[in-house]
């Protein structure tokens, strides 16, 4: 099953995403004139805090309403999936927030970053890495056993070790200057219901639409001790891959 997305309960569940992309971004360093590909803009939002620092950004994504809403705020997006990469080596850099998760054929992915880039590019970036969420994809994946359904072929999303990714990028020959796994719970604004909502759609669409809301109480139910403190307030254990690399 394919994740998909909507711009406008995306702004309400996870405007957090591009928020607490500014981490990245740092890393990034962007200087006035550069050209940057935002792989996996996404609505766009973090892709203008790139055009503010004087930048010409192009974004590219895999989601047609996510790319009608960056080009509805004046940017330059376009509808291209992370594995079908054809740029020449025309970007000063390659930024990447909260979207390579979502791509399963990293090594596809990386060689497509490398042909974009200029000799001496930057790749930036950040995802979810080895534990991500670990105590979602868990309850999920029993949840989904109880009604006879294998999570892990559902399951979407690919969050390497450091090893693992730094191998693959030092064998397409990029140098990667630093790579740090960063454990970062994240306060949910609308609760662990809007970021299932939002975010595991590939897991509940493989149930038939009246079975999801009383799976999607269950998994709620089995998270609460964990993610859920005593205020009500939600958090989900992420852990951020980040790292940075150079052609
Ligand atoms: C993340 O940003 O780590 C993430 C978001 C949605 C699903 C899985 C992981």
């Amino acid at each position: 099953m394919e994740q998909t997305w909507n711009s406008k309960t995306y702004a309400e569940n996870a405007r957090f995403v591009s928020d607490l992309g500014m981490a990245a971004v740092e890393w990034l360093a962007p200087q006035p004139g550069e050209r940057i590909l935002d792989l996996g803009c996404g609505d766009g939002a973090l892709t203008v805090k790139l055009q503010d620092f004087g930048c010409e950004v192009i974004g590219v994504d895999s989601s047609p309403d996510f790319v009608n809403s960056a080009q509805s705020i004046g940017l330059n997006a376009r509808l291209i999936d992370g594995h079908e990469l054809h740029f020449n080596p025309e970007f000063d850099a390659v930024f990447s927030n909260a979207a390579l998760h979502w791509m399963t054929q990293p090594d596809r992915v990386i060689d497509g970053v490398w042909q974009a880039l200029k000799p001496g590019g930057r790749f930036v970036g950040e995802f979810g890495g080895a534990g991500n969420t670990a105590a979602i994809v868990s309850a999920l994946g029993k949840a989904l056993e109880k009604r006879g359904l294998d999570a892990a072929t559902l399951n979407p999303w690919y969050f390497p070790t450091i090893e693992d990714y730094q191998t693959r990028l030092e064998s397409r020959g990029f140098e990667v200057g630093r790579i740090a796994l960063i454990p970062r719970p994240t306060p949910l604004p609308t609760g662990i219901r809007g970021w299932l909502t939002t975010f595991a759609n590939p897991f509940t669409t493989a149930l038939p639409s009246s079975e999801r809301d009383v799976f999607l109480d269950e998994v709620t139910a089995s998270l609460k001790p964990t993610l859920c403190d005593a205020s009500g307030q939600w958090a989900a254990d992420y852990v951020r891959l980040r790292f940075s690399a150079s052609k």
